[in-house]
């Protein structure tokens, strides 16, 4: 009585459950949602067309009877991907796995944490089948499938059973027409069904008839079964491993099946499980500022009485959520504890950040004429005559995506002049992809339906992936940086090339399933509340993100592509993938030590756990401070910084930047580790303390290809400034740069350079002195020995005299000069480029940059000449 006077209340207040049906269902459908950016058909692009093969290729039996384009990094990709058979990354709480015969499904009994990772092994508890059917594996397909769910339907003859999975939903529902159900173990033998026991190792059986049963598994493991209609139902125990459920005949109806954790969870589980949802409609509303994310599910039986689950970062998004206690209902996943909540709407509302090309502050004025300076000498790099042809995707797109923030920085601090030297550079490289000869050709994919490197369509290994749907949004965001930044200064441009470039921005946000060439929103899965970066390959078993900084910024450069070349429709889908994604990110990836164990919005209770600081993966069974390719805690975490853009700075929030400095600051001091990485961790920490982050950024001399000095620097000096205090310093330190002749400060021996081996050694007198011209690069500089036109060189391992032996200089050529700490005003210490370590003189005078310390650095003045 008390439960359905509560439905009633909760049915008026929500107001959609007392619509008649077909109403509902007007109401389910796309209201708000966006249309295709377009529908041009891709297969005109360069390449071609090409189909993922052999072993990517869709299972054709999974997707009878539908058309592509079909999702590839959903959490059900690998029920269609080839072998078709793999485990899928839900629909949570469970995970599941289809076979010939049905599904299997079961919720993890266990989880471990390493040390590194926290997992949960998935578990098959359960398969749902009927006894009519073969067990050909070609007698299941897909019926249906939306941004959240697939509908799975196994056949045979005029027996089926039909079951949407949907994640979040306690129960899996099984429905079934004329078929005799039958579930199988999977998880041990049955124990008891009913409250009876079965024993084991014999066939032995429990009948009962109704519409609730109880079955408890030989480990211990308890599901409940819930039948819509009555239904007489048979528990057997095959053996001591394997018992089966079958009913008494054919059935036409419905079952539910949920695993009981705690038999305290019962009532709630029992009161709402005839409510069930058959699929689920993506919408959203924006305002200037906020952006509303709405999943509309579509049930059967009254809406407000739907029984899902949350994860957390549903929970610091729901409005005006109905949520029965969390003592009533958890279950524990690798994204932490899944808590009920009823309503067949869920409004998740996220505030938008209004950032486009730049940050919203201007340059601190004490940056400006470092960041002018370092923009002259990198633009001054670029030479449209040696623009590159991409030869794969990733690192090219990563390359130029960097190189394009040099225009917006120009433009930012009114060097204007300087844009069209970045533009042109980046024209001219497009220019190889648009038309390529040679190199890596964009081609469009029909299996599935989408466009990829076409040498990665026949080989997983090339480009990450890529033509298997790897890392699509981390690779083509770039792409839609690079044309946003050439469209917004060239309109004749963006005219000429918007549909080439509108086939990469459908294959990442097309928001709409009429596109006809493109999944809806490839990478995201909407309920996990990030994207997956697998695709299909490896029988799209496990889904996996290891760089949500790039997931970010994917969405990014959807983001300036949409502001330059789309309407505030898409301007607004992207910020809302921006917002959901770096929620994603800080919920998931980022770990806050601080966090109490028991807060509920915490995926990670174990302190253990959080103390990592930073996971480099998340999977969906499991999660952990580690990436494919590397260990050190200074790229688990630059992996999700990068690459740095001004949208980040949400992302960098104050606590976590501040514990990634704390935790990694033995690698930061580390001259093994790379600027690359190092710069990044820089970058981030700047967002809340950008005095120090200067400080310590003028120590860099290199970026890596995602980054340059000129954007390091100027982000930082766009940092909130709460002390008010110049950010750059006075005196952003700098080489002396001139023409010098060198002492060595202490011995008073000035540097000579024998002329047979162009070796560097204190041991002259001023009058044969070596003349060095000292030039510019950002943060350091070259010296070149005007004798013979040569510039220094120091090798990487310094075991070795430095020589003034090299015609061009490059990395192995740079030396940071600085006021050596301590030692008299004019007196430097020099520092190398090519491995961090200082200069210092061996006893003959020789100069060998084999210093680890500061302070082991020789100091040096540098008198004009
Ligand atoms: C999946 O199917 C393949 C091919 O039929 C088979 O070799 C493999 O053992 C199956 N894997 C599982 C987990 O059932
Ligand atoms: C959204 O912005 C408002 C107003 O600035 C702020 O009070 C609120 O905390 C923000 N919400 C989130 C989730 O950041
Ligand atoms: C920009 O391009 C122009 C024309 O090619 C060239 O003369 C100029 O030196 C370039 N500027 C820089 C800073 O490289
Ligand atoms: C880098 O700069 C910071 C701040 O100026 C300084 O404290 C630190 O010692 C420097 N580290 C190295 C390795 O140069
Ligand atoms: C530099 O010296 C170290 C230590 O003697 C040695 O292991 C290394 O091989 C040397 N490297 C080169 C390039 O000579």
């Amino acid at each position: 009585m008390l439960g359905s006077l509560l439905n009633l209340v909760i049915a008026s207040a929500i107001g959609v459950a007392a619509l008649p049906s077909s109403d509902k269902l007007n109401f389910l459908a796309e209201r708000g949602v966006f249309a295709p950016i377009a529908t041009s058909n891709p297969s005109g692009i360069s390449g071609g067309t090409v189909q993922t093969a052999p072993d990517g290729a869709p299972v054709s039996s999974f997707f009878a009877g539908l058309k592509p384009p079909y999702p590839t990094n959903s959490w059900w990709a690998s029920y269609a991907a080839t072998p078709g058979n793999g485990t899928a990354s839900g629909p949570f709480p469970y995970e599941s796995q289809l076979d010939g015969y049905g599904i299997n499904f079961g919720v993890s009994n266990s989880r471990q944490f390493d040390g590194t990772s926290i997992k949960q092994p998935t578990q098959n508890d359960w398969r749902a089948g009927f006894v009519e059917h073969s067990g050909a594996f070609a007698n299941h397909k897909a019926t249906a499938f939306d941004t959240h769910s697939v509908t799975v339907q196994y056949f045979q003859g005029g027996a089926s059973l039909t079951s949407p999975l949907i994640p979040g939903s306690p129960y899996i529902t099984l429905q079934y027409n004329a078929a005799t159900p039958l579930l199988t173990s999977r998880n041990g033998g049955i124990a008891s069904f009913n409250g009876q026991s079965i024993a084991n190792g014999q066939s032995d059986s429990v009948s009962a008839t109704g519409t609730e049963f109880t079955v408890v598994d030989t480990t211990g493991t308890t599901y409940l079964i819930y039948a819509l209609s009555s239904i007489t139902l048979k528990a057997t125990a095959t053996n001591s491993a394997v018992g089966t459920i079958q009913a008494s005949g054919t059935f036409t109806g419905v079952l539910r099946v949920v695993r009981l954790v705690q038999s305290s969870h019962k009532a709630l589980l029992d009161q709402y499980s005839s409510v069930y949802p058959t699929g689920v409609s993506l919408d959203y509303s924006f305002t200037t500022t906020q952006g509303t994310l709405i999943f509309n599910y579509a049930t059967v039986g009254a809406g407000a009485n739907l029984l899902m689950l949350t994860w957390p970062h549903h929970r610091l998004s729901l409005q005006s959520p109905n949520s029965p206690p969390t003592s009533s209902l958890g279950y524990l996943t690798t994204k932490g504890w899944m808590y009920p909540t009823l309503g067949n709407q869920w409004k998740l509302l996220y505030n938008l950040s209004s950032i486009t090309w730049n940050p919203p502050r201007a340059l601190d004025s004490s940056c400006n004429s470092a960041v002018i300076q370092g923009l002259q000498y990198e633009i001054g790099q670029l030479n449209v005559a040696n623009a590159p042809i991409p030869n794969e995707f990733y690192y090219w797109g990563g390359t130029l995506a960097a190189q394009a923030r040099l225009a917006l920085i120009a433009e930012a601090v009114g060097q204007t002049a300087l844009i069209p030297n970045v533009t042109n550079y980046l024209k001219a490289s497009f220019n190889n992809w648009f038309a390529p000869t040679t190199g890596a050709f964009p081609a469009y994919e029909t299996s599935w339906g989408g466009v990829v490197d076409k040498a990665g369509a026949a080989n997983s290994g090339i480009d990450f992936g890529n033509g298997y749907y790897n890392d699509h949004h981390f690779h083509y965001g770039y792409f839609l940086t690079v044309a946003a930044v050439i469209a917004k200064y060239d309109s004749s441009w963006l005219a000429q090339h918007k549909d080439f470039i509108n086939w990469f921005a459908r294959d990442i946000i097309n928001p709409s399933s009429q596109d006809p060439y493109f999944p809806v929103t490839r990478c995201r899965d909407w309920f996990a509340g990030h994207s997956w970066a697998s695709g299909i390959a490896n029988g799209a078993g496990s889904r996996d993100q290891e760089s949500t900084g790039e997931a970010i910024n994917g969405y990014y450069g959807a983001l300036l592509w949409a502001t330059v070349a789309l309407s505030q429709d898409y301007v607004n889908y992207a910020k809302l993938l921006v917002a959901t994604e770096q929620q994603g990110a800080q919920v998931y990836w980022h770990l806050y030590p601080q966090q109490s164990s028991t807060d509920p919005n915490n995926p990670y209770p174990e302190a253990a756990v959080r103390n990592l600081v930073t996971m480099g993966n998340v999977e969906d069974w499991q999660s952990g401070a580690w990436l494919f390719w590397g260990a050190e805690k200074s790229e688990i975490a630059a992996i999700q910084m990068l690459p740095i853009t001004p949208i980040n700075e949400a992302l960098y929030d104050t606590q976590w930047v501040n514990n990634v400095w704390s935790y990694a600051q033995n690698e930061i001091v580390d001259p093994t580790i790379a600027d690359d990485w190092r710069c990044v961790l820089i970058a981030a920490y700047s967002n809340a303390n950008p005095q120090t982050a200067a400080a310590w950024s003028a120590n860099l001399t290199t970026w890596g290809s995602g980054n340059t000095f000129s954007n390091e620097l100027f982000f930082i000096g766009t940092r909130p400034n709460p002390s008010g205090q110049p950010i750059c310093g006075s005196n952003f330190p700098q080489n002396p740069y001139g023409t010098f002749k060198i002492q060595a400060a202490t011995s008073g021996q000035w540097v000579v350079s024998s002329t047979a081996s162009s070796n560097l050694v204190a041991s002259g007198s001023q009058a044969n002195a070596g003349v060095f011209v000292s030039s510019y690069t950002p943060n350091a500089g070259n010296l070149k020995l005007t004798s013979n036109n040569q510039f220094v060189t120091a090798d990487s391992s310094g075991n070795f005299t430095l020589q003034a032996a090299r015609a061009t200089a490059s990395s192995w050529e740079v030396f940071t000069i600085r006021q050596k700490i301590g030692a008299a005003s004019g007196v430097y210490t020099i520092k190398a480029g090519s491995n961090g370590k200082w200069v210092t003189l061996a006893g003959d005078g020789s100069l060998v940059n084999n210093g680890a310390t500061e302070s082991s650095g020789a100091g040096f003045k540098f008198v004009a000449s």
